[in-house]
């Protein structure tokens, strides 16, 4: 990560259709970066665009409230070329959407790319849990999975 940016580091938090796993890393991380007090610009996207412009599933929704914090405002969005700019670190959720990333990287692309399991001790390769298709309590897994990716982010930045 880029170490010189006076706001902090740049994440965008990348999965699929921007209304499940991408929503709940963006808010686990503003969270944490905010318990540590840490600046950081945190941002989330989709590969799809099914969803452009809608909040979070409302079971996402629901899961960010039991955790204390509301995403009701976020809305879904698409991976665009200038994101690879704009971001120092673009963290995909699962291996699907890390290999849509690299296929629309542009060639000179500035921010780094790797799955969000990967900066997560014993985890590497692994994706977060998709809740999507599943029960309701896919969420609290996808929750825990992106805690962890959180604590891990801010651990590498009070560290460095
Ligand atoms: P997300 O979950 O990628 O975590 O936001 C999904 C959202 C939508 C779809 C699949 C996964 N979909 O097929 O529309």
């Amino acid at each position: 990560m880029r170490a010189n940016r006076p706001d902090g580091p740049a994440i965008l938090f990348l999965c699929l259709g921007n209304i499940c796993r991408s929503p709940l890393a963006e808010a686990a991380a503003r969270v944490a970066f905010a318990n540590a007090g840490i600046s950081a610009t945190l941002d989330s996207a989709g590969t799809g665009d099914w969803h452009v412009g809608r909040p979070p599933d409302r079971r996402a929704q629901a899961e960010a409230r039991r955790r204390g914090t509301d995403i009701s405002d976020l809305r879904g969005r698409q991976l665009a070329a200038e994101d690879f700019y704009r971001f120092d670190l673009i963290l995909a959720a699962d291996a699907n959407n890390l290999r849509e990333a690299r296929a629309l990287a542009p060639p000179d692309a500035t921010a780094r790319l790797r799955l969000m399991l990967d900066l997560v001790p014993g985890r590497r390769g692994e994706s977060v849990t998709d809740p999507y298709y599943g029960a309701d309590d896919g969420f609290a897994e996808t929750w825990a999975d992106v805690s962890a990716v959180a604590a891990a982010l801010v651990a590498e930045r009070s560290s460095g």
